[in-house]
């Protein structure tokens, strides 16, 4: 199943400059030096995982989108000898059937879907490439996408495991939220939709064994909105509803990519929802027409509850990241802005506060705060000048809105994954690792960024270009090891 597949892609050699993290051709490398340029902490000892697209490209068709490409995972283990870097493709049977045929056999985010009608008729054209998040239920890890099959794999090979698909033909899930949590004891919260006349959104709840979960609340709405991510406040689950509306019958029988059978549909507004981790009661505010990817954060203030949210003014975002336009670098057209949204009890509308600031992407909190208390420090990918996608790291200071940044010159700037420094208190105790690409950049940098000065402490320098992926993950090393 792990046997490293012969894949023909388009090399990445053919682009130039910051962008070619949006080109195919990254090898699986079972096991690589990093070169280390400064000096890392010595207490950060665990493995990066980063989730990429690496394959968009394949002899008889290509996929069109960011989201699209086949994942590959990268492990970037540090702090047990000399760094060593791997990576592989996860085996997913989107990609295996795909690299079979020649060709995409099913519908990726923002790709057609080539299934017959009849195939559409037995399945749901829906995809296993896990490309988006790498989560954890107990110490188990997976790849997951938009829809409700866990890849798990192993954190250390990355051989790719087995699958696990959070639907059952009496409780049905075709959809679910890419980014989901692990609480506590180990159990992993998700929010899965159930496609029809009317949509039935559910508070999924996997415990560590189980392999069916439970369904801890339900939401039933007309026209459910697109959901990427969701929010944890304390004894809550915040889901919003974004005003890009799917078309439910068009994504089971047209021939239409997932992203096309969403439209804006701003009349109807948009809503945040509390929904009751206790008792899956739900309280909904409406709020002004809007999309988002992510939350910064959701928090409770008196009776109150608080939404921290990076939010689009339309749908333009999906077209922004296609992958032509982002091959061509052209600056994003959708405005980006960050919103705190107060829910008070009793009331049908939420209250927008004032945020000052400016927007980040792919935000970052302390993980110890989340849906626990309120952090007063974020981190997030920034635009640069006139929309420039992704070209600076910046911490956020949530109640000034002061801003301090991080900036490769000429570089792609992904998410920057906070990792706490183990028995620090501060919010902001911990670096960032950054993936980033400058066009000067022989090979893929991840940078190391002290998380309060927003000063490099150091680079780590892959054997490769790293494919430009979205979330990533750090396994602390296990003490002794
Ligand atoms: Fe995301």
């Amino acid at each position: 199943m792990n046997a490293v597949l012969d894949v023909e892609t388009a090399p990445a050699a053919a682009a130039q400059g910051r962008v070619r993290g949006f080109f195919g051709g990254a090898r699986e490398i079972d096991d690589a030096p990093l070169v280390v340029r400064g000096r890392l902490p010595d207490w950060l000892r665990g493995t990066l995982l980063l989730d990429t697209p690496a394959v968009w490209e394949l002899p008889h068709g290509a996929l069109r989108h960011w989201f699209d490409g086949y994942a590959m995972w990268h492990a970037l283990r540090l702090g047990d000898g000399a760094p060593r870097y791997r990576s592989r493709f996860a085996a997913s049977e989107s990609f295996r059937r795909s690299v079979e045929r020649g060709r995409p056999v099913t519908g990726e985010f923002g790709s057609p879907n080539p299934s017959g009608l009849i195939a559409r008729l037995r399945t749901p054209p829906v995809t296993d490439n896990p490309v988006v998040v790498m989560s954890r239920v107990g110490d188990r890890w997976f790849g997951v996408s938009e829809t409700p099959t866990l890849t798990f794999f192993d954190p250390h090979t990355l051989a790719t495991e087995e699958r696990l698909v959070l639907s059952r033909p009496d409780d049905a899930v075709h959809l679910m939220s890419a980014h989901g949590f692990t609480l506590e004891d180990g159990s992993y919260l998700n929010v899965g939709t159930e496609l029809g006349g009317t949509c039935t959104m559910k508070l999924l709840h996997l415990r560590p064994g189980q392999t069916r979960p439970d369904v801890l609340a339900r939401l039933r709405m007309p026209k459910l909105g697109y959901t990427h991510a969701f929010a944890l406040a304390p004894g809550h689950a915040i889901v919003w509803e974004c005003a890009l509306r799917l078309d439910a019958v068009a994504l089971r029988f047209s021939k239409r990519s997932y992203a096309e059978c969403f439209a804006w549909k701003p009349r109807g507004g948009s809503a945040v929802h509390a929904v009751s981790l206790d008792d899956g009661a739900v309280a909904t505010w409406r709020i002004p027409p809007m999309m988002a990817f992510h939350a910064t954060q959701a928090y409770g203030d008196g009776a109150d509850l608080v939404l921290e949210i990076a939010v689009y003014d339309d749908g333009s975002v999906f077209g922004d990241l296609m992958l032509d336009r982002r091959r061509a670098d052209l600056p994003l057209r959708a405005r980006l802005r960050h919103v705190r949204y107060r829910l008070r009890r009793g009331r049908a509308d939420a209250e927008p506060e004032p945020m000052p600031g400016p927007a980040i992407e792919l935000q970052q909190v302390h993980p110890a705060r989340i849906g626990q208390a309120r952090a007063r420090v974020a981190w997030g990918t920034g635009l640069g000048e006139g929309g420039r996608f992704a070209d600076r790291t910046l911490r956020v200071d949530l109640d000034s809105g002061a801003a301090t940044e991080y900036r490769r010159p000429d570089a792609v700037h992904l998410e920057p994954l906070f990792v706490p420094r183990p028995g620090g208190q501060a919010d902001d105790d911990g670096v960032l690792l950054v993936p980033t690409l400058a066009a000067a950049d022989d090979d893929g940098v991840v940078a190391v960024v002290d998380a309060h000065t927003m000063k490099a402490v150091a680079e780590l320098v892959a054997p490769q270009v790293l494919p430009f992926g979205f979330h990533a993950a750090f396994v602390p090393a296990r003490p002794g090891h």
